[in-house]
């Protein structure tokens, strides 16, 4: 089969996806897979790189002189990726797009509504999917609505009339989380001890997107999930996020420098049971398929609430969603070669 990994992305995230795609990309199994890298540049120009993975993990790939201009040919049935080298121009017929891009224009449906246009498969959830997921508040709405529990939250943007905003506060307390509606990695979130830092939090986050959404805090600690699948689900072992400083902010999240992932999570058997029900009805609910991470809270009373759903969480050979599914017994390899499987069924 021949596998387009495509990685990078216009994105705040494309570091990470480097790091992600190097993984993956070291661990296609040569004997199954042809694979083909495409990379995105920050800002969002497509090239094939034919290079070695080094200049992946140091951002150096698109300087290189194997990079060649390249797009997905629209054409339903094509099945094809488009060179062009010299002026001319090349085809190359491509069985399935593995995409690992994080965030916007990646993972927020807009590269699967390309894909579904020129009739390519890809691996992971679909358009709807995608974008309800990369959406914190629409996500929030669709979980609830399913009968699960949320946090309380409120979706603002430049508009928004600063009574209700006050109102909430007032309502919930403080901390309160001010996130982006579309971002990922806790890039442009916040937590508020107070109104002033409230409302700095709202100009912060304004900078990534226009909507907003602000977030009670749930008072507990956060657990995640892996799944894989489409209608027969693998849920790998449920982890759990220690965090001294209460808040898993893009340092803490990349480097563990006070933070500690346990997995297993500290808790009894009943309880991950019920983490990982609770994990698949939301995967069901939100119309996922191939893979995500539900990432959920664990209060004091031992009550699951919805946090958010990563539909290409990091995927490095380090990362929580191989590692817990690592732990219930399925090896890296087998993870890639599992959702190419579904990705073209
Ligand atoms: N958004 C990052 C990549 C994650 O969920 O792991
Ligand atoms: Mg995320």
């Amino acid at each position: 089969k021949v596998v387009a990994v495509i990685f990078g992305g216009e994105s705040s995230e494309y570091e990470v996806s480097l790091k992600s795609a190097c993984s993956v990309i070291e661990n296609l199994d040569t004997e199954k897979y042809s694979v083909i890298k495409i990379g995105i540049t920050r800002d969002g120009k497509w090239l094939r790189y034919n290079g070695k993975l080094d200049k992946i993990k140091n951002n150096t790939w698109f300087l290189d002189n194997s990079c060649t201009k390249v797009m997905i040919s629209p054409s339903k049935g094509d099945r094809e990726i488009i060179e062009i080298k010299n002026n001319v121009l090349i085809h190359t017929k491509i069985d399935i797009v593995f995409p690992i891009l994080h965030g916007k224009n990646g993972e927020d449906g807009t590269l699967q509504g390309l894909l579904e246009i020129s009739g390519i498969r890809y691996v992971g959830c679909n358009v709807a999917a995608s974008s309800i997921c990369m959406d914190k508040d629409y996500a929030h709405k669709i979980v609830s609505y399913a009968g699960f529990d949320v946090p309380n939250s409120l979706a603002i943007d430049h508009q928004t009339d600063e009574k209700e905003i006050n109102d909430f506060a007032e309502n919930v307390g403080y901390p309160i989380y001010v996130k982006p509606a579309k971002e990922g990695s806790s890039i442009g979130i916040t937590k508020s001890k107070n109104k002033y830092e409230l409302f700095q939090g709202i100009d912060e986050a304004l900078k990534f997107d226009d909507k907003v959404v602000l977030e009670e805090n749930i008072n507990g600690f956060e657990v995640g999930c892996a799944i894989l699948g489409k209608d027969d689900l693998i849920v790998g072992t449920v982890d759990e996020i220690e965090v001294p400083s209460g808040f898993f902010d893009f340092k803490e999240k990349y480097t563990l420098e006070h933070s500690k992932i346990h997995l297993p999570a500290r808790i009894d058997n009943k309880l991950s049971e019920k983490i990982k029900e609770t994990a698949k009805g939301i995967y069901r609910a939100l119309g996922c398929s191939g893979l995500s991470r539900v990432d959920m809270f664990v209060d004091e009373k031992n009550r699951i609430v919805f946090n958010e759903v990563n539909t290409l969480p990091g995927f490095t050979t380090g990362s929580r969603f191989p590692n817990m599914l690592l732990h219930s017994g399925i090896e890296y390899k087998e993870i890639l070669d599992k959702l190419i499987e579904l990705g073209i069924q």
